[in-house]
């Protein structure tokens, strides 16, 4: 039975194929009990495959992992060393997203995956989440598909952002926290999962300075905005306009709402709609709560 998304989104009936499913690359200790039981939604509707990563003969499927996620993150010169996908990722969280059978797999995509002859699943998405010591929080690390690296008529609507949300929903996760930088397109993703409230906005103590670490409250009304690009209907309820904006482009408007967040004067807002409608370094307004 097709989902209620891909029937309103027929550009989404890739998740229809039998080809397609989502993945759980998890070690057994950290595997989710009743997973998708908190958000009552029928867009995942297929068994993901699990498979364990302390198993040797599982690798193939990292080295695959790690091959795309090398590509996509190859002009921002942040790919992530294998060891810290071992002890930062794999050892505390898990990666999901979704493989699709290695037969199918397109050949621009098998050139940069590179599957071991008799592979069965090739990942075609990756997005890695581990728990944090905040009450209920988990921090998202790091997102891509192969979207990024292929034709547009090659793509695979919606991936990126299924893969996070997919996460989400199979691991129960109330309370995301995440990292991104001002002026990446991954922000219009980001902010479409709860209403979006800025942690910093100047990060000095990461590599990239111009660095947004924020949290959310997931919310499944904002995951369907993503794709009805309508505004999230409680939104306008709950938060009113700060009276400034922040200019992802200026240094100074970033410097300028880390002071007023370190001040206590927030909690600090974004609009998932304002970011979806506006090219990522235009500028946004900061709203508060009512
Ligand atoms: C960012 C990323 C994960 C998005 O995944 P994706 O599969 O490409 O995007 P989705 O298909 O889920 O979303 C499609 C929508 O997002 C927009 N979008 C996504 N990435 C975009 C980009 N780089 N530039 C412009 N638009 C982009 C699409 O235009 C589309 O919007 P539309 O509905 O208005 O047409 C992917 O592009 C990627 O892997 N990038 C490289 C790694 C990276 O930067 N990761 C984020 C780290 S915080």
């Amino acid at each position: 039975m097709n989902s209620s998304l891909t029937k309103q989104f027929p550009k989404l009936s890739w998740l229809d194929e039998d080809y397609i499913r989502p993945y759980v690359y998890v070690r057994e200790e950290n595997k989710i009990s009743n997973p998708g039981s908190l958000f009552k939604l029928d867009w995942f509707q297929k068994n993901p495959i699990y498979k364990n990563p302390l198993h040797v003969s599982e690798v193939d499927f990292a080295d695959q992992i790690l091959r795309l996620e090398g590509k996509a993150f190859e002009s921002s010169n942040m790919a992530m060393p294998r060891w810290v996908f071992y002890d930062c990722a794999i050892i505390p969280g898990f990666v999901a997203g979704f493989a699709i059978k290695t037969e199918k797999l397109p050949a621009k995509m098998r050139e940069v995956l590179k599957p071991n002859p008799g592979c069965e699943w090739s990942p075609l998405s990756l997005f890695i989440i581990i728990p944090t010591m905040g009450k209920g929080e988990w921090v998202a690390h790091n997102l891509c598909s192969v979207n990024s690296l292929v034709d547009e008529n090659e793509r695979f609507y919606g991936l990126g952002f299924l893969s996070k949300a997919y996460a989400l929903w199979h691991a129960n996760i109330e309370v995301c926290c995440g990292i991104t930088q001002w002026g990446a397109h991954a922000i219009k993703l980001h902010s479409h999962y709860g209403a979006m409230e800025v942690l910093t906005s100047y990060t000095p103590v990461h590599s990239y300075a111009r660095t947004l670490t924020y949290r959310l409250r997931v919310d499944p009304d904002y995951w369907m905005r993503f794709f009805d690009h309508k505004p999230a209907v409680n939104f306008k309820e709950h938060f009113r306009p700060a009276g400034f904006q922040i200019d992802p482009t200026q240094e100074s408007s970033l410097r300028d709402l880390q002071t007023r967040i370190e001040k206590g004067q927030g909690p600090f807002f974004l609009e998932a709609n304002e970011i979806r409608k506006l090219k990522p370094v235009d500028p946004l307004t900061v709203f508060q709560p009512k």
